[in-house]
């Protein structure tokens, strides 16, 4: 037997449990992964709503992993078994083991933490997507709302790497780490457009929301046309006013590996502000669903 969360019906992390499942073995073109970390997303809480996309329960949980190979079914191409691994996969990544395709895992670099490396497989990917579709050059101010989280962080700085002037937004308590990586603090909040008109004097050429609502509004008021706005949170707001949506749809082994090789060596910086054992998932989550704080959390298992 294995052990993975659970759940059996829609709900809070109370709906969560750590059961005991069958062994999985790979098919063909798979890798089973003995799974060392597995990072939390807000997807999950969506999913575990029933909000997107609708399940039949009960359901595993967790889209992003990182691990070890154990068994490689036939037509798996290069891997083999002991290779350390990131990926990702649609649901399920929170257990002991994992069965993917081969193709939706990147190879570890040895400098990269066992604990951070469970934590970019789905915002990565997401986060180097969306920055992409703007094609950010040194003549651009980007806002980037929802700066401290795991997509925000990493768009912000995948921003500046491509030479744009980053705003972001965030609570006073993470502006300093912000600073440290180049990126303009802002406090979200009554006033928010005023404090974002003083810290881009210049104006603002493009927008990456990772928050919705609000955001979205404020980006608008500030001028930015809509087809320079890309959200990855709030699909009606880019219904009704025509902004871009692209998020981790479509992502590539290839993609990930490149990210994996940033963050091993420090160029992208992605903070852990917690880590809890599979047992005290419904802890977790508790805590990912005040939806606030620095960074990603993310389950340790294994050694
Ligand atoms: N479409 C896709 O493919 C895709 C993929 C991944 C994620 N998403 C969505 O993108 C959103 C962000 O995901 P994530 O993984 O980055 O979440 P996260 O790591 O949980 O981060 C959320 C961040 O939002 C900040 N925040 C909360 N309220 C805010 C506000 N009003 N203004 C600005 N910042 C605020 C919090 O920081 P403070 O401590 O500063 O408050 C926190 O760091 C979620 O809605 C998620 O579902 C979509």
């Amino acid at each position: 037997m294995s052990r993975a969360v659970s759940f059996s019906s829609y709900g809070t992390p109370e709906v969560l449990e750590v059961i005991d499942v069958p062994e999985v073995h790979p098919g063909e073109g798979q890798v089973r992964v003995a799974v060392r970390s597995a990072g939390l997303n807000p997807f999950d809480v969506k999913v575990r709503h029933g909000v997107l996309p609708k399940l039949i329960l009960p359901s595993g949980q967790g889209s992003e992993f990182a691990g070890v190979i154990d068994e490689v079914g036939a037509d798996a191409g290069e891997w083999q078994v002991g290779d350390e691994v990131l990926g990702w996969i649609g649901r399920g990544a929170q257990a002991e083991h994992v069965v993917v395709s081969a193709s939706s895992i990147a190879r570890k670099p040895a400098a990269l933490d066992w604990t951070i490396a469970g934590g970019i497989g789905l915002v990565g990917n997401t986060a180097k997507r969306a920055t992409a579709s703007l094609s950010l050059g040194g003549r651009d101010t980007v806002l980037v709302t929802g700066a401290a989280g795991g997509v925000g962080l990493l768009s912000a700085q995948l921003a500046r790497r491509a030479g744009a002037t980053v705003v972001g937004t965030a609570s006073e308590r993470n502006h300093e780490f912000l600073r440290g990586l180049g990126i303009t603090p802002v406090a979200y909040g009554p006033g928010m457009s005023d404090r974002l008109r003083e810290a881009a004097p210049q104006g603002f050429t493009a927008a990456l929301d990772n928050v919705g609502g609000e955001s979205i509004e404020a980006a608008l008021a500030l001028g930015i046309p809509p087809q320079r706005i890309n959200t990855i949170a709030d699909h009606a707001a880019a219904e009704k006013y025509g902004l871009g949506s692209v998020g981790g749809g479509g992502k590539t082994a290839e993609e990930l590996a490149e990210l994996a090789t940033l963050v091993a060596s420090g160029e992208l910086v992605l903070p852990v502000r917690a880590s809890y054992p599979l047992d005290e998932v419904r802890t977790a989550y508790e805590d990912l669903e005040t939806g606030h704080g620095l960074g990603k959390i993310v389950l340790s298992l294994g050694a």
